[in-house]
């Protein structure tokens, strides 16, 4: 274990190593996270980022097998957020003090390219905060598009680094396209962010190493990372959940392996996981996302079945959340 340890602060783990972090069980596990909430202390402080994440409409054209907003699924009602309202909303978290609004959808075309950078540029213009992009592949014009308007970052997780199994999660679209697009974003100045899932089905060992090698060479400023969470009305319905403690380890690792990513401890972990904000904080996490979608639209951004975030108020999931990052000895911003 002393060789794995200081391996993993001299930022050294090779392939090995990280499969057999991978099946670390109890004491040797309970390390790897005392080690990622190390480096992560040391390259990020104790300060966790708190985001206020919008879903502006759950509309998508596309049909990934694990995502219940998928364009088969034809039991959820669809909906869009008008822009002055998604507007007013970003003036009242700006005054709320939140940082940053991170503005998701489903993968559409339900606003114009130009409409949308004009909102971009209202935001930028009368609030201080930053503005995070989630809205899918879309062509280097249309991020230029946005990035000029004032955008600063873009999540795109790229779901695996597999190209057989990102051809059997989605049967359509290409990881080729899906990292192209990522490096066309860090082309253009986003701080650019990927991800996957852990235990999407048919993920194997191999692949989750393939995941992180592409992450210790994208170089990342934000890695998404939260287990699988099975949704009835897809065609993966019946499959099992992703791992927590798996999660927790993959976690751990790209905290290791990124040292000042921003790394969410999503709210996937939380729906699924017992104290899953906390675990998450306790083995390398420095961010968490706080759901500012307005009441009537949140339980229809169903990716997975109960999301932590939808039973609860807005307000008190902040309050809450503020409580436990100060509960874990750590500050917020
Ligand atoms: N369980 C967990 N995560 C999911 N996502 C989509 N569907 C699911 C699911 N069923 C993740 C994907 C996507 C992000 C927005 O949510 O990784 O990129
Ligand atoms: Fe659409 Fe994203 Fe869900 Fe895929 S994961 S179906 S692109 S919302």
């Amino acid at each position: 274990m002393k060789d794995f340890i200081n391996k993993c602060y001299e930022n050294k783990l090779n392939n090995d190593d990280i499969v057999k972090a991978l099946s670390f069980e109890e004491d040797n596990a309970k390390i790897l996270f005392d080690i990622g909430n190390k480096i992560r202390e040391i390259y990020c402080g104790d300060t966790v980022h708190i985001r206020g994440l919008v879903e502006i409409s759950n509309i998508c054209g596309r049909n990934c097998k694990y995502c219940g907003l998928r364009r088969d699924n034809s039991n959820l009602k669809r909906y869009k957020m008008p822009i002055e309202e998604i507007y007013d909303l970003a003036l009242k978290m700006d005054q709320e003090n939140y940082k940053t609004i991170v503005m998701q959808s489903g993968e559409s075309e339900a606003y114009n390219k130009y409409d949308f950078a004009d909102l971009i540029k209202s935001i930028k213009k009368n609030t201080s905060m930053k503005v995070t992009l989630s809205l899918g592949e879309k062509s280097f014009e249309t991020y230029e598009l946005w990035k000029r308007a004032g955008a600063d970052r873009y999540l795109l997780r790229h779901e695996t680094c597999d190209s057989d199994h990102y051809k059997y999660l989605h049967n359509e679209g290409t990881l080729e396209e899906r990292i192209k697009s990522l490096y066309n974003l860090s082309k253009l100045g986003y701080e650019t962010g990927c991800g996957f899932m852990v235990g999407s089905p048919n993920q194997k060992i191999e692949y989750i190493l393939k995941d992180l090698n592409f992450i210790k060479e994208f170089k990342p400023k934000m890695v998404g990372i939260g287990p699988y969470i099975m949704h009835k009305d897809t065609p993966f319905a019946g499959e099992k959940n992703g791992n927590i403690f798996l999660t927790l380890k993959i976690l751990s690792l790209v905290r290791i392996i990124t040292r000042n990513a921003y790394m969410p401890a999503t709210t996937a972990l939380a729906s699924v996981g017992e104290n899953g904000y906390r675990e998450g904080l306790k083995v390398g996490c420095n961010v968490i996302m706080v759901n500012n979608t307005p009441e009537k639209y949140k339980a229809l951004y169903e990716i997975y079945p109960n999301k932590k975030c939808v039973s609860e108020n807005t307000n008190t999931i902040l309050h809450e959340i503020k409580n436990l990052i100060k509960d874990c000895g750590r500050n917020y911003l």
